[in-house]
């Protein structure tokens, strides 16, 4: 199976970036986990970009890739973009968002999410783990098929 591990603006400063809240990881210290809890048999395709409409194209795309899960942290444009939410409602891939704060703990304007409500579900305030448990769900998903 293939997964896509999506992360949007503002992430590839993960492990700099406020690590009082986002702590010292880096992204690809996220990727290497996921790809080793994914194990051999799946494939974890993994982008980052702090261009919301290069994201856009990545869940476009991500069908006829035979992408069939995204873990998609969007950062800030969680709480701002329209676009993010188009773009999931019109492919069949499934969408899980993670955040590696717990939004809720912030500022009221990160408690709105413009996606969850297309999303499968929603992890936040685990750090790493908001990760391993989203792709925890999709691997026990993928031993049922
Ligand atoms: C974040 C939370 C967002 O509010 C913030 O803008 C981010 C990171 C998180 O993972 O906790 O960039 O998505």
């Amino acid at each position: 199976m293939k997964i896509g591990l999506l992360n949007g603006p503002n992430l590839n400063m993960l492990g700099k970036r406020e690590p009082e809240i986002y702590g010292k990881l880096t992204l690809d210290d996220i990727y290497e986990a996921l790809k080793n809890q994914a194990g051999k048999e799946h494939e974890i395709i993994a982008f980052q970009s702090n261009i919301e409409g290069e994201l856009i194209n990545f869940i476009q795309l991500a069908d006829e890739r035979g992408i069939e899960f995204i873990i998609f942290n969007p950062g800030a444009y969680t709480h701002t973009s329209i676009a993010l939410k188009d773009a999931i409602s019109g492919v069949k891939v499934k969408v899980i968002e993670v955040h590696i704060s717990n939004v809720y703990k912030r500022e009221k304007y990160r408690q709105k999410s413009y996606i969850s409500s297309v999303c499968i579900g929603k992890i936040s305030g685990f750090g790493l783990e908001s990760y391993e448990m989203a792709l925890y769900y999709i691997l026990k998903k993928a031993c049922k098929k």
